[in-house]
């Protein structure tokens, strides 16, 4: 902290250069404390640029500040905030396995390291269109405005990025449910069907399979996977996302042992459908899947 402030306002190098050891591998012991104080600074960062938000989400309106003009104060607050909240995490659930976190892209192999997993638990991004990067735009604004890296291409690079690529990824195929999907959604009849949504949905299918084969390749024989996913509606199309899933996870070595469904009482798809008229009602679950490699 005192490093970060040490001429009375933000010293953005000092911040760039924190915030650039907490997104890559590098570090050393004295990592845990350096990522929470990285941690508060980003806090901070979206409490300045008040992000408001309308019907989506996913879309925070910000408002644009001076890096330099961060309260040193509203940091400190974070850093005390962090500190307590990870004492409460130690104390309720002192740790009985070793852990590591890494950082990456899930559908990258260099992202897992050398060593292999027992245990696998996930909230892949649902089949919704959320834009999760743009969500944090608050963060990655103000990391742009000070150089800190790491955020670059990071919208393309999302499972199910909204950014759909002019490459034709028609050529890779897909197990037969999502190719069914896939193909129900290019013949809709509403507008962008073709051109747009059934690229989307491709790709999200693709990015899916290719991070279940990764996980496959980082895990010991036995591992298992829970993975959390919810139900999904194109115009008047439910989409199962569970039972692709089943489908994708399998192709990449995985079997599903186990599954719980619950109902979702409200969501964004319901909110769509009273605004485009498509459906009446959008019931939704939320699945939970227990699978294990084999
Ligand atoms: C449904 S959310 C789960 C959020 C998570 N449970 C949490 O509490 O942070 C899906 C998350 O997957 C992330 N994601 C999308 N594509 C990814 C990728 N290729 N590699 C790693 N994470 C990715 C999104 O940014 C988003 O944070």
């Amino acid at each position: 902290m005192a490093k970060l402030f040490r001429h009375g306002s933000l010293d953005t190098e000092s911040a760039a250069e924190l915030l650039d050891r907490a997104t890559t591998l590098r570090g050393g012991p004295d990592r845990g404390p350096r990522d929470l104080v990285a941690s508060a600074l980003l806090k901070a960062a979206r409490m300045r640029a008040r992000p408001t938000f309308g019907t989506n989400y996913t879309w925070p309106r910000t408002h644009r500040f001076s890096p330099r003009l961060l309260p040193r104060k509203t940091v400190a607050v974070q850093v005390r905030w962090g500190i307590r909240h990870a004492k409460w995490i130690a104390e309720t659930w002192p740790p009985h396995a070793k852990r590591l976190f890494r950082l990456g892209d899930s559908s990258q192999s260099r992202s897992y390291g050398e060593r292999k997993f027992d245990l696998v638990l996930t909230s892949p991004p649902y089949l919704s269109r959320l834009d999760y990067v743009r969500a944090s735009f608050p963060e990655i604004e103000f990391m742009g405005a000070i150089g800190a890296a790491g955020c670059e291409g990071l919208r393309e690079r999302q499972i199910g990025s909204l950014l759909v690529s002019h490459e034709d990824s028609s050529r890779d195929d897909l197990p037969s449910k999502s190719e069914f999907l896939v193909k129900r959604i290019r013949r809709h009849r509403s507008k962008g069907s073709q051109s747009y949504y059934s690229k989307f949905v491709r790709n999200y299918l693709l990015g899916i399979r290719k991070t279940a084969t990764k996980l496959a390749s980082a895990c010991n024989p036995r591992a298992e996977a829970w993975v959390v996913i919810q139900d999904s509606w194109y115009k008047d199309l439910q989409i199962r996302t569970d039972v692709l899933l089943e489908e994708l996870f399998g192709e990449a070595g995985w079997s599903v042992r186990r599954k719980w469904s619950f109902k979702v009482p409200s969501s964004l798809s319901e909110l769509a459908a009273t605004t485009h008229g498509w459906r009446d009602k959008s019931p939704l679950e939320e699945h939970v899947l227990r699978f294990e490699r084999t």
